[in-house]
């Protein structure tokens, strides 16, 4: 099989696509072909060597896929080959034309969804499932801003809070990113690049404040969002990419917390009411996600100059 491996940490012209020995599956684990592999930005913080935790050279990238089951180990029996199914992690790694992963790691694809959709599911959905109902616990009638709503968190953050009954403002730094929030539901739609982006919030919400703000990109936004707060307001830091100076009286003034998530580090329990939950979303047709584009296996450090250079448009997955 082919698969992308990372010989050195740099830039994304490391990752190269070579032969690989075909994977067998030990015991607890899933071999999956592998039909799209999602890109998230954490790949790309990983393989430029910055991130605080290294894998060990070499390496596959990725941790988001979608595919079909090839065969299965000893004591797996929640999932049989043939199985269409979307990945939460791998063992080998997901930008790769198989991979293995752990039997929990392997969920139903429902025939409603496509691959490229399911290689957009686990990081994005997971993350605003959690930064919006296990860290906020948001609450149907509040209203929600999803502060950099046009890429794979976003979008699904969006999807999710309306689902729920949430008043949505969702921001976007291009126009064709802040249609495609429109798009998926959101009530109202800012530039988050434009000056004053916040002082609507005092419009849109009658002078009340925001009462959870998802947030991409706190080191640039998380003062404002603070002074755009309702009483009890809470903020919940899902992305940030350097230092930021607060005013902590927006914390006292509003009474509001700031929480912080990491998907990584979420306990079992908690993971078993985010699958559910995700799983029923997408049976439904709730949650779709949004692939913006497709982009050839080969061509994985293209996929990596787009998702930290370009402005976001949902998902990009590579395809082996
Ligand atoms: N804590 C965790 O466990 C966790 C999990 C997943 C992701 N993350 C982090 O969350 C962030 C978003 O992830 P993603 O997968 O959605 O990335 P993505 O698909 O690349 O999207 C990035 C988003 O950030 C927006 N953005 C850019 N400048 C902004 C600004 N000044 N204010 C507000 N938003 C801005 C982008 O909007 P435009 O491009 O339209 O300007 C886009 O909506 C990343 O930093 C990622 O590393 C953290």
């Amino acid at each position: 099989m082919k698969a992308i491996r990372v010989h050195e940490f740099g830039p994304p012209e490391v990752m190269k696509l070579e032969e690989a020995a075909d994977l067998r599956p030990g015991p607890g684990q899933v071999l999956v072909r592998i039909k799209a592999a999602g890109v998230n930005p954490v790949d790309a913080y990983v393989r430029s060597g910055a991130y605080a935790r290294r894998p060990a050279l070499p390496y596959t990238p990725g941790a988001d896929a979608a595919g079909v089951v090839e065969a299965v180990g000893e004591g797996v029996s929640r999932t049989a080959a043939g199985s269409r199914v979307f990945l939460s992690g791998t063992v080998t790694g997901a930008y790769a034309e198989q991979a293995l992963c752990e039997e929990s790691q392997a969920h139903p694809l429902p025939d409603n969804v496509t691959f490229a959709q399911g290689a957009g599911v686990y990081i994005p959905y997971a993350t605003a499932y959690r930064a919006l109902f296990q860290r906020a616990q948001a609450h149907p009638g509040e209203t929600v801003l999803v502060h950099g709503a046009s890429g794979g968190v976003g979008t699904a953050a969006v999807q999710l809070a309306r689902a729920a009954g949430m008043t949505v403002i969702g921001t976007a730094g291009s126009e064709r990113g802040r249609e495609l929030v429109k798009a998926q539901g959101a009530d109202h739609v800012l530039d988050h690049r434009a000056a004053g982006h916040l002082e609507e919030m005092t419009r849109i919400t009658a002078g009340r404040g925001i009462d959870v703000v998802v947030e991409m990109l706190a080191n640039v936004n998380l003062d404002k969002d603070l002074q755009a707060l309702a009483t009890g307001g809470r903020v919940v830091v899902v992305g940030s990419r350097g230092r930021v100076e607060i005013d902590p009286r927006g914390i006292m003034s509003h009474q509001a917390s700031v929480l912080g998530m990491m998907l990584l580090t979420i306990a079992e329990a908690d993971k078993v009411e985010i699958f559910a939950a995700i799983s029923a979303g997408l049976r439904s047709g709730t949650l779709q996600p949004v692939v913006g584009s497709e982009i050839p296996l080969a061509e994985a450090a293209r996929a990596h100059h787009r998702i930290m250079e370009a402005p976001a448009y949902g998902k990009i997955v590579l395809v082996p």
